[in-house]
């Protein structure tokens, strides 16, 4: 029976996400020299005055204090990697039932860490460990199978729903750029501005499953889906930097009207056989300053996020070093929105089919190219948090793994603590058709030979075997 969460919103959101974020801080320091157990200390001490015992436990895919359900704070992804690590190792319940000291404490989560090397055991190992060197304040339980049965299902639910929350985006950005080339009235921006938070709500929660849901990259409906798409990376960008969740649905919404000039020039993308023209390339270049003019006749001082909104679409072709377009009168700071947007489109384009290539191919190549321009086109600040969520393998990267089978990658870099070693949706060929198969981590080690099941041996460019990743990533 999974418990419902009590009306105590609030309260019990804070304390749990406090509990959440010290614990995974704990975790991550262990073994260094910032590494201080007193903040976790005092939270847990804290909290058993007030109600005796503590558990931080998994039901459906969700951490509780008890019985309490922790919410997510927007700004931080802390709650899905604890969540996940939990899941890894099999662990449903983590009970405190008295502050343990720092010595036990520290041995605890040494134990807990340790389990990471080998073939990932259950919690139940991790208990028997505790009991092994007498830590009687701490007790963990393993993931029970109506948990794992719920988690599996709700966890398909979500994805399923992320991705008509993805399609109905790109339908209603069709609608809009349509009303903006016909010059009527754009239709209502509170709705496009709701569709955002859903997103933005949506990413905290799955970061892994709107990350495969971008892979999708159809160039038949290219502005909505390359909007859609740039929104998606703006938002996970933001949300690995910690900006508020206002501004995260401000950056999104961004990233959805970035190129809303583009949709003025339908002409455009029809003649990418012969190039650009010496007034096509002109008009084509003027984009940004077409989109600020159409979306300030649109909206006006209307949009409550109007100068965030107006800069992301004006800034999202400057460059770091104001070179790009369009070109300035005089100097000027580009805006951190701006910034953003201005990475997340140069990924998404640079993950496209293009020319020959019809399919997207998204490999540790595309982030090379990010990085070596750091600093002159991007803000190597961000381009190093960007870099972070990527990766070397990013979610979509097509591999061939040691054991012959075929993969993609469909976690991201740091859903794990270690982070090297994804998960990978497995394929099965049958000519040339695949299909699908289970995700499996590429951290499963094998019991007898204490060796990896599975490593990465090539990456491959779909194109090679004309697979597209997204029919692979996402439940259509
Ligand atoms: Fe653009
Ligand atoms: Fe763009």
């Amino acid at each position: 029976m999974v418990p419902r969460p009590r009306n105590q919103g609030a309260t019990i959101s804070r304390t749990g996400s406090d509990l959440v974020l010290k614990l995974y801080n704990a975790i991550r320091s262990l073994g260094s020299a910032q590494h201080d157990l007193t903040a976790l200390n005092e939270t847990l001490g804290g909290l058993a005055k007030k109600g005796g015992t503590l558990s931080i436990r998994i039901s459906r895919d969700r951490l509780y204090l008890n019985h309490d359900r922790i919410e997510m704070r927007s700004g931080h992804s802390v709650h899905r990697i604890l969540l996940n690590e939990l899941k890894k190792r099999k662990i449903g319940k983590i009970e405190f039932r008295e502050p343990p000291d720092d010595e036990d404490l520290a041995e605890f989560l040494r134990c807990f860490l340790s389990m990471g090397d080998h073939n990932l055991p259950d919690g139940e190992t991790l208990q028997r460990l505790l009991r092994k060197k007498k830590i009687e304040s701490i007790r963990v339980e393993g993931l029970t199978p109506e948990d794992i049965e719920e988690d599996l299902g709700s966890s398909y639910e979500r994805h399923a729903h992320y991705t008509r929350i993805y399609l109905y985006a790109m339908r209603l950005l069709k609608e809009l750029f349509g009303q903006v080339d016909r010059g009527e009235e754009c239709s209502d921006l509170d709705l496009t501005r709701r569709v955002v938070r859903t997103i933005v709500l949506g990413y905290a929660d799955s970061p892994a499953a709107f990350m495969g849901l971008a892979t999708i990259k159809s160039n038949r409906e290219f502005l909505p889906n390359h909007s859609v798409n740039v929104a998606i990376y703006a938002i996970a960008l933001g949300h690995r930097i910690g900006l508020s969740h206002r501004f995260l649905v401000d950056l999104g919404l961004a990233g959805f009207l970035h190129d809303i000039g583009e949709s003025r020039l339908s002409w455009l993308g029809t003649n990418e056989s012969r190039g650009l023209s010496e007034q096509e390339w002109t008009e084509a270049t003027n984009h940004p300053a077409l989109g600020v003019k159409t979306m300030m006749n649109a909206v006006g001082s209307r949009e409550p996020a109007a100068s965030r909104l107006l800069a992301g679409i004006f800034e999202h072709h400057l460059r770091d070093d104001l070179s790009g377009f369009p070109k300035l009168m005089r100097k000027k700071d580009v805006s951190l929105v701006g910034k953003i947007i201005s990475l997340a489109d140069f990924y998404d384009v640079f993950t496209r089919p293009y020319g020959e290539n019809r399919f997207p191919c998204f490999s540790g190549r595309i982030l090379q190219l990010i990085v070596e321009r750091s600093g002159r086109d991007f803000d190597s600040t961000l381009t190093k948090y960007f870099a972070r969520i990527v990766g070397p393998l990013p979610v979509g990267t097509l591999c061939r793994l040691d054991t012959g089978e075929l993969g993609i990658v469909c976690s991201l870099m740091e859903e794990g603590m270690t982070g090297d070693r994804p998960w990978v949706r497995l394929l099965v060929s049958a000519g040339e058709i695949y299909r699908r198969r289970d995700a499996v981590s590429l951290k499963l080690m094998d019991k007898e030979t204490g060796k990896y099941q599975r490593s990465i041996i090539e990456i491959i460019d779909p194109n090679e075997l004309k697979i597209d990743v997204a029919e692979h990533l996402v439940p259509f």
